[in-house]
């Protein structure tokens, strides 16, 4: 079937089309090379976490030039562990921003301690390094900066802010990967870093996480806590006991990967550089295909990092639209084009303003922004034509509801 285009993307636009089939606002791209080799994990006997976890490791953390990588079950688990390494006590502080997913605020409460938000930059989307500066007291322990759509955060800023204060940094880069501040990969910078493999995720192991870091004893802490506390030289010490000795050290987790999805990591590894070029090439397209609207804010790209480009979220300037967002959503929609919205700032939740009194005006900068804010699909599956198809579809929304 062929469809009438409206590209080149002009103000007037040509004959109205909606693209015939609905394009999903994600799907993985898996080939056979990963669907073999989870196969060959199936058929080897050994289904979790074993030699293949351990060359996905070592290919990470060469990937990013990290010292070490910890593989784990999510990127939740790897915030749980990372937070869980810091030792926290009741009424210590971790800065992080509202302007995330809730895993990231979460894993916090876990170990026991207070998530204090600082406002993010307006035009970014990442924490405010004023903002962290304003909110430390005594019992801050560390700072928690999400890398907010693959775009790295003030990094400069606040790991100064770090030292001074003496604090630890755990980035979440559960949008990173691949992401460089200046001449630094995203993993190689906090003292614990932390990227997800979620299915949506740049690359993807089904479920799956991994943690970054060059201190040893926090990759010690992180692989014995990751299983059950359990240390893995113990039989080595009492080897007249036999491989089946144990010792646990301390009430660990369960949060270790499998070699399942490790198998699907090897493959996803390989062509991280490839995905993230169509990634690029692809916002690269929506920037120029959108510039001219005045209605629409595109994302910020600032000089001297790479943007990781796992999303691409627009913002309606307030006043210049007879719709709102959520009318926005639905209008592309109707025209067959998936979206979805990072993210409800945490202190927009019920938990939080229940938990800690929060009020959209505590934080005004990440309220705004998410009323305004949708991510538009972007992902290495997509062709060009995809691409076109959403510009096309926003710029007639936008045309059709001028104010
Ligand atoms: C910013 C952020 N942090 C953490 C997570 C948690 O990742 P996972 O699903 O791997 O646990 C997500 C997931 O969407 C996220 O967007």
């Amino acid at each position: 079937m062929t469809r009438q285009r409206s590209s080149p993307h002009s103000p007037v636009a040509a004959a109205d089309t909606v693209r015939p089939d609905p394009l999903p606002f994600h799907r993985p791209w898996i080939d056979e090379e990963e669907i073999a080799e989870v196969a060959d994990t199936l058929r080897s006997g050994w289904l979790t976490m074993g030699p293949k976890t351990l060359r996905f490791e070592e290919a990470f953390a060469a990937y990013v030039g990290a010292r070490h990588a910890v593989a784990v079950s999510s990127a939740t688990a790897g915030l749980h562990l990372a937070v869980d390494a810091l030792d926290l006590a009741p009424g210590d502080e971790v800065i992080t921003s509202p302007y995330t997913f809730t895993a990231t605020a979460a894993v916090v409460l876990h170990a026991g301690a207070r998530p204090v938000f600082a406002d993010v930059l307006a035009d970014t989307l990442t924490i405010d390094p004023a903002e962290v500066a304003r909110r430390i007291t005594p019992r801050t322990r560390a700072i928690l900066p999400v890398h907010m759509a693959g775009l790295p955060c003030a990094m400069d800023e606040l790991l100064a802010i770090a030292d001074r204060h003496r604090l630890a940094v755990i980035d979440d880069a559960a949008h990173a990967l691949p992401a460089r501040w200046g001449d630094r990969m995203i993993g190689t910078l906090g003292d614990l870093t932390v990227f997800s493999f979620y299915a949506g995720k740049n690359i993807t192991t089904g479920e799956g996480g991994m943690i970054t870091t060059a201190r040893e004893d926090f990759a010690a802490r992180l692989r014995t806590r990751r299983l059950h506390g359990i240390s893995r030289d113990a039989w080595k010490r009492y080897s007249t006991q036999g491989s089946w000795y144990y010792e646990v050290e301390s009430p660990g987790f369960k949060y270790n990967m499998t070699d399942i999805n490790a198998a699907l990591g090897l493959h996803q590894l390989r062509k991280a550089d490839r995905f993230h070029a169509l990634r690029a090439r692809y916002a690269a397209l929506y920037r120029t295909g959108l510039a001219d609207l005045d209605e629409i804010q595109l994302p910020a790209e600032p000089e001297g990092v790479q943007h990781a480009w796992h999303l691409f979220v627009i913002r309606l300037r307030p006043g210049r639209l007879r719709i709102d967002r959520d009318a926005f959503v639905e209008a592309l929609r109707a025209r067959n084009i998936g979206t979805s919205v990072h993210f409800i700032p945490l202190h927009l939740q019920p938990y939080y303003r229940r938990a800690f009194g929060y009020t959209p005006d505590d934080f005004p900068r990440a309220t705004a922004a998410y009323r305004g804010a949708l991510s538009l699909p972007l992902y290495p599956r997509m062709s060009e034509d995809d691409v076109h198809d959403v510009i096309d579809a926003v710029r007639r929304i936008v045309q059709e509801n001028r104010r």
